[in-house]
C-alpha cells in the first residue's frame, strides 16, 4: 500500500468519535445484536430464514449447492418469479393502494405516483408487448433509459419473462453501448427519445441508433428498438425496428400470466469495469439475489414498509439502482422516491425540497454527492424541514470522517444514524455495514460484515491480519446475491476473484482494507487498476486504450489521483505519435480533443480531468509503467529524491512535468 494510503489510514484511525443507535429506534429495530451469533451458528439456516421473506412458486430442496465452487446455486429446486415478488403479491395480499413509486420529474412539477396495482397493470402491459416483439424466456433486453418509471417497468416486465436485462446507464457512449449489446447478445432494446438534465431534454434515441448500426458491422442484429417518448424530441425512424412505448405497450391488455423460473435463471447482466480493458457481464440470479437485496434493504435500513418512505438516488444504470430502487425495495412492499434529475435542477436545493414534501424517512446517497453539498454550505438543506429522516445510508466508496459528521449532524439533524454500507456489483447486495438499531457508528468505518456475511482482513498469504493492521478485503463464505459467473467467461471470472486466495476458498474483492483496534473494518479503496470517480467505477486500462485508439496518441497510461470532490480524479499521460508532433499543433487543443475522444467513446464520466502530454514514460527495467510515480505527479506531490532512478525515460518524463 502506498505511503499515501498510510497517512490518510493514521487520519482515519485517530477519528475516535463514537454515535450510539438512537434508543427508539434499537428498541423496534428489525435486526438485533443477536442476529450476528444466531448467522454464525447456522449460516445456511439464516439464509434459508431471510428467502422464506419471499414467496416461491415451489419450495428449494437444498439452500446452497457449493460442490462445484466458485459456481454456486442457492435453493436448489426452487421455483420463483422475481417480478411477481416485487409486485402482484403486495396487491394480492391487499395492498394494491399502497404508493410503490413517487415518481419526482426533473422538471418541476413533473411528478407522478403509482400504485402497487398500478403497477402491476404497467408490468403486465410491457410483458405483453415485449412477447410481442418475439423476447422470450432466456433472450437479453438492453435498457437504455433515464430514470423514468418505464425503466423500472421495462426492467421488471424482464424478471417476469426471465428474459434477463441489461441496463445500460443513459451516461455511456454509443460505443459503450454496442460493446455492451455484442456481449450478451441483446435482442432488443428499451429506451427513450431522451431524458431531461439540467432543464434541457438531452437525446438518448440517437446513441442506440449508432451502437445498433455498430453491432450490425460486427454480424449482430439487435431486432427490435421500443422507444419511450418523454422529451418529445424529434428521432429518426425505421419502421422495420422502432416501436413507439405508447403504442404498443400502452395498448396491450393488462393481463398476464407469469411463469415461476429455477432459483438459478439468470436475472441480469450488469456490466462493470475490470482490469482489462474489456468489461466485465456480471451475472446475477433470480432467487439468491432477491433474497439478498430484500433482506440487507430491509435490515439496513430498518425498513418499515407501512410507515417509511425510501429514497436512493443511484441511477438504475448501476448495481446499486437494480438492488435498492428495484429489486429490494420492491420486494419489501416499499414506498420509495424515483428522481429523474440533477440535485441541482432547477435549483441547488432540489434533494432537500423533495426529502421535504415526501417525507423521506431512509435515504441513500453517495460521499461525493454529501461532499459537494458541503461545499455548498448548510444554509441551503437547512431552509427545508428534513426532520422525517430517521437513517441515512452511504455507499460507492469510502467516506471520510468529515462528510460522515456533516451528513449525520446537518441532513440528520444529529439524530440519525448513517450506515456506510460496502459491496460490489460483484457482490449484488450489502456486505459490510453498521445495523442502525445496534452499531455504535464509527465515522468513515464500514464496520462488520452484517449478519449472514463472512469477511476478513488477510495478508498476501491469506491469513487473517490483527486488528491494528492493513490487507486485502476478503469474503471468506459464499452468499446468495454472489454474481455466478462473469457472462460467457468462466475462466475470468475464477481468475479474477478465486485464484488469488484459492487454497482459503475466498473471494478476492480488489480492495485493500484495515482493522482497527476493536476489529473494526474501514475499506481504504481499490488495489488494482480501478479507480473509482464519485463512486463510478472506471479501469485504467479501459480509458488507456481509448485514448490509444486516437491516431494522434503512440502511448497513454492512466492513473486514479486523490481528488477532494471526487474521491479519485483521472489522469492520463499521453505521449504523440511523431506524425501529430510534425503538424505542430499546440497542445491544449490536443488535449481538448483527447479528452472529447474519451467522452465519445466510453461517456462523459470517464473524461480526464487531467491530460499531460510528454515525450517519455517512466518504466521499470521490466519496461512496467511506474504508476506510482505517475501518481505521485498526478497529486502533485514532492516527489523527493529521484536520483535513483537510473532510466534515461523517467529522467526525461520528471524533466518535462516539471517544467
Ligand atoms: C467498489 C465497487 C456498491 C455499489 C456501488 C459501487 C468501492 C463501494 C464502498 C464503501 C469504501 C466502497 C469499493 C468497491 N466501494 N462501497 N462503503 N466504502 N469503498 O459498486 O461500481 O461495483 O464498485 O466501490 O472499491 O470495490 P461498484
Amino acid at each position: 500500500m502506498s505511503d499515501q494510503t498510510d497517512e490518510t489510514l493514521a487520519n482515519l484511525l485517530s477519528e475516535d468519535r463514537r454515535f450510539e443507535p438512537p434508543a427508539e429506534l434499537a428498541a423496534h429495530a428489525n435486526l438485533t445484536a443477536d442476529a450476528y451469533a444466531a448467522a454464525e451458528k447456522d449460516r445456511e439456516g439464516f439464509w434459508a430464514e431471510q428467502a422464506e421473506r419471499l414467496t416461491w412458486a415451489t419450495k428449494w430442496d437444498q439452500v446452497l449447492d457449493w460442490s462445484d465452487a466458485p459456481f454456486a446455486k442457492w435453493f436448489v429446486g426452487g421455483t420463483i418469479n422475481a417480478a411477481y415478488n416485487c409486485v402482484d403479491r403486495h396487491v394480492e395480499a391487499g395492498r394494491g393502494d399502497k404508493v410503490a413509486i413517487h415518481w419526482v420529474g426533473e422538471p418541476a412539477d413533473d411528478k407522478r405516483s403509482i400504485t402497487y396495482a398500478e403497477l402491476q397493470d404497467l408490468v403486465s402491459q410491457a410483458a405483453n408487448a415485449l412477447t410481442d416483439l418475439g423476447v422470450a424466456t432466456g433472450d437479453r433486453v438492453a435498457i437504455y433509459m433515464p430514470m423514468i418509471p418505464e425503466a423500472v417497468v421495462a426492467m421488471l416486465a424482464c424478471a417476469r419473462l426471465g428474459a434477463p436485462h441489461t441496463v445500460v446507464f443513459g451516461g455511456f457512449s454509443a460505443d459503450a453501448l454496442a460493446s455492451r449489446l455484442e456481449d450478451c447478445q441483446a435482442k432488443v432494446v428499451v429506451t427513450s427519445d431522451g431524458g431531461y438534465r439540467r432543464g434541457a431534454p438531452s437525446a438518448l434515441k440517437p446513441a442506440v441508433d449508432e451502437a445498433r448500426t455498430k453491432t450490425a458491422s460486427n454480424g449482430h442484429r439487435v431486432e427490435k428498438v421500443l422507444v419511450v417518448r418523454r422529451t418529445g424530441q424529434d428521432v429518426a425512424w425505421d419502421d422495420s425496428v422502432d416501436v413507439w412505448w405508447h403504442e404498443s405497450v400502452e395498448k396491450a391488455s393488462t393481463q398476464h400470466t407469469h411463469e415461476a423460473f429455477d432459483s438459478e435463471h439468470p436475472l441480469y447482466v450488469m456490466y462493470t469495469s475490470g482490469t482489462t480493458g474489456k468489461p466485465k457481464g456480471i451475472l446475477h440470479t433470480t432467487g439468491g439475489y432477491l433474497t439478498g437485496s430484500a433482506y440487507t434493504h430491509w435490515a439496513i435500513f430498518d425498513l418499515k414498509p407501512e410507515t417509511d418512505v425510501y429514497w436512493c438516488t443511484a441511477d438504475i444504470g448501476w448495481v446499486t439502482g437494480h438492488s435498492y430502487i428495484v429489486y429490494g425495495p420492491l420486494a419489501n412492499g416499499a414506498t420509495q422516491v424515483l428522481y429523474e434529475g440533477t440535485p441541482d435542477s432547477p435549483e441547488r436545493g432540489r434533494w432537500w425540497q423533495i426529502i421535504e414534501e415526501y417525507g423521506v424517512t431512509l435515504f441513500y446517497t453517495a460521499p461525493t454527492a454529501i461532499r459537494s453539498f458541503m461545499k455548498q454550505g448548510r444554509e441551503i438543506p437547512d431552509a427545508r424541514d428534513l426532520s422525517s429522516l430517521r437513517v441515512l445510508g452511504s455507499v460507492g466508496e469510502p467516506i471520510n470522517p468529515e462528510a460522515y459528521v456533516w451528513y449525520r449532524h446537518v441532513i440528520g439533524g444529529d439524530e440519525t444514524p448513517v450506515v456506510d454500507t460496502w459491496w460490489q456489483t460483484e457482490t449484488g447486495s450489502v456486505m459490510i455495514s453498521p445495523l442502525p438499531g445496534v452499531t455504535a457508528g464509527k465515522p468513515g468505518s464500514a464496520m462488520t460484515p452484517i449478519p449472514g456475511v463472512g469477511a476478513e482482513v488477510v495478508d498476501d498469504e491469506g491469513r487473517p491480519v490483527p486488528n491494528g493492521s492493513g490487507g486485502y478485503l476478503v469474503l471468506t463464505q459464499p452468499w446468495p446475491s454472489m454474481l455466478r459467473t462473469i457472462w460467457g467467461d468462466d475462466e475470468r471470472f475464477k481468475d479474477t476473484y478465486w485464484s488469488r486466495f484459492a487454497k482459503q476458498g475466498y473471494y478476492f474483492a480488489g480492495d485493500g482494507a484495515k482493522k482497527d483496534a476493536d476489529g473494526d473494518i474501514w475499506v481504504l479503496g481499490r488495489v488494482d487498476d480501478v479507480m473509482n470517480v464519485s463512486g463510478h467505477r472506471l479501469s485504467t486500462t479501459e480509458i488507456e486504450s481509448a485514448l490509444v485508439s486516437h491516431p494522434k496518441v503512440a502511448e497513454s497510461a492512466v492513473v486514479g489521483a486523490t481528488d477532494a470532490d471526487t474521491g479519485q480524479a483521472v489522469c492520463a499521460f499521453v505521449i504523440l505519435r511523431d506524425s501529430a508532433i510534425a503538424e505542430g499543433e499546440a497542445d491544449e487543443e490536443i488535449v481538448k480533443e483527447l479528452r472529447a475522444h474519451v467522452r465519445k467513446e466510453i461517456g462523459p464520466i470517464a473524461t480526464p480531468r487531467e491530460i499531460m502530454i510528454v515525450p517519455e514514460l517512466p518504466k521499470t527495467r521490466s519496461g512496467k509503467i511506474m504508476r506510482r510515480l505517475l501518481r505521485d505527479v498526478a497529486e502533485k506531490r514532492d516527489l523527493g529524491d529521484t536520483s535513483t532512478l537510473a532510466d534515461p525515460a523517467a529522467i526525461e518524463f520528471l524533466k518535462s512535468v516539471s517544467s
